[in-house]
């Protein structure tokens, strides 16, 4: 007989159950330490609001989603939304707030980091005086932050700087990961949104149909207690394709100019490998083509997952199977532009015309057949 599910006691007392005025949408990667004390403190200051928090987690190891689900048969106020095989502190936060239905609806990390004792005043704010979004802000007077260098300083200037580019509103802090909306807010913006990388805040406001009217509320940023960042040094790559996105996206799709890009670089390499092969190791034109055909379609395939497909990353045994799945793609992609160039070259006998065409038409196959076989969405 199958055992029943664990039901741990309730961290805090259980108010007889209303619907939330407040959903507190928290993303999570591994974080387990962090969810009972998270959720203590936010009990403890929201005293007499009606609130639940979503916890969003990407299938953390060590085992995030089942202590909040057990935490959730106890107290119907913590939910949990698991994605699998999918990563990004942006879509996590916009599909919990997806996930939610309360009138007003706040972002915090699960890592204590934020100050969840502003969570009162962020509420104040957005009912009695006329904001739209309230933000918790390291870089208003009597904000602060534990880790400040010049080069932090510096690198977050430039940040700030750039993301004036796709957002014009004044703010001292529009990296911050901490702020409260009402949800009409976030649902005349939720289908604008670019949902790259983790500047959720930053594309809320870049997707707003009409000026957000905002307030700053300073907080001191914290060092985290338990477990670790998950920012590595792709937090800048991924900062520039939200930017870009919100730039050109309606023209051409990041991904796809992405994709496109990386398959130039495949241009570069099949030369490369082509030459090295007829030079030093002095075989048949033919294999050597081959080879560089083999080379160039496997580094396109690496990079894009790296790079192009971030978020849904294939890893262990997937990325074979990905590999396989690629190379059947392009090259049902290779005959579409043999094909579409000799049709444009009968035309009119121009050769860049032709190339062109046929490489565009192979692009967009293989992007477009890729991204539904090889990266698709679990
Ligand atoms: N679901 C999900 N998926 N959650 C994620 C992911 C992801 O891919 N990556 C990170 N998280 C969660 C973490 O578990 C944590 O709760 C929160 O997102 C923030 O991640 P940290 O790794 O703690 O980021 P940080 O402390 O360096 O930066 C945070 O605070 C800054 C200041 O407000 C982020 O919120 C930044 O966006 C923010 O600028
Ligand atoms: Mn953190």
């Amino acid at each position: 007989m199958p055992s029943e599910p664990a039901v741990i006691a309730a961290p805090v007392s259980i108010p007889a159950a209303r619907a939330p005025e407040l959903s507190i949408v928290v993303p999570t990667l591994n974080e387990r330490d962090n969810i009972v004390p998270l959720i203590r403190e936010i009990d403890s200051v929201l005293d007499g609001v009606d609130w639940e928090i979503v916890f969003v987690d990407d299938d953390s190891r060590d085992g995030t989603a089942d202590l909040v689900r057990e935490i959730g048969r106890g107290d119907p106020r913590v939910r949990c939304v698991q994605r699998l095989g999918r990563r990004g502190l942006s879509t996590a936060c916009i599909e919990g707030l997806l996930a939610s239905s309360a009138p007003y609806v706040a972002v915090t990390d699960a890592d204590m980091q934020h100050d969840e004792r502003l969570l009162p005043s962020m509420l104040a704010a957005l009912k009695s005086e006329p904001y739209d979004l309230v933000i918790g802000s390291r870089y208003v007077a009597g904000g602060s932050s534990f880790e400040w260098n010049k080069r932090r300083a510096q690198i977050s200037g430039l940040a700030t700087r750039l993301s004036r580019l796709i957002c014009k509103a004044d703010i001292a802090d529009p990296m911050s990961g901490f702020f409260m909306m009402r949800r009409d807010t976030f649902e005349a913006a939720m289908r604008r949104l670019s949902g790259q990388g983790f500047k959720i805040l930053l594309d809320l406001l870049a997707s707003s149909p009409t000026p957000v009217r905002f307030k700053e509320l300073p907080y001191e940023f914290r060092p985290r207690q338990h477990g670790e960042s998950k920012l590595d040094s792709m937090v800048a790559w991924e900062f520039g394709m939200l930017i870009a996105d919100k730039l050109v996206g309606h023209v051409v799709p990041v991904r796809f100019a992405l994709f496109a890009f990386i398959g130039c670089i495949g241009v570069v390499v099949h030369l490369i490998v082509l030459w090295t092969t007829l030079t030093f190791a002095q075989t048949s034109f033919v294999l050597a083509q081959t080879v560089a055909v083999v080379v160039a379609t496997t580094s396109n395939f690496l990079l894009n997952n790296f790079f192009t497909y971030r978020d849904q990353r294939l890893k262990g045994m997937r990325i074979l199977r990905g590999l396989v799945s690629f190379y059947v793609i392009c090259s049902v992609g290779a005959v579409a532009n043999i094909d579409v160039a000799s049709y444009v070259f009968q035309a009119r006998p121009s050769w860049w015309l032709a190339g062109i065409a046929g490489a565009l038409v192979g692009s967009v196959w293989n992007y477009a057949v890729s991204s539904v076989f090889t990266w698709k969405r679990r």
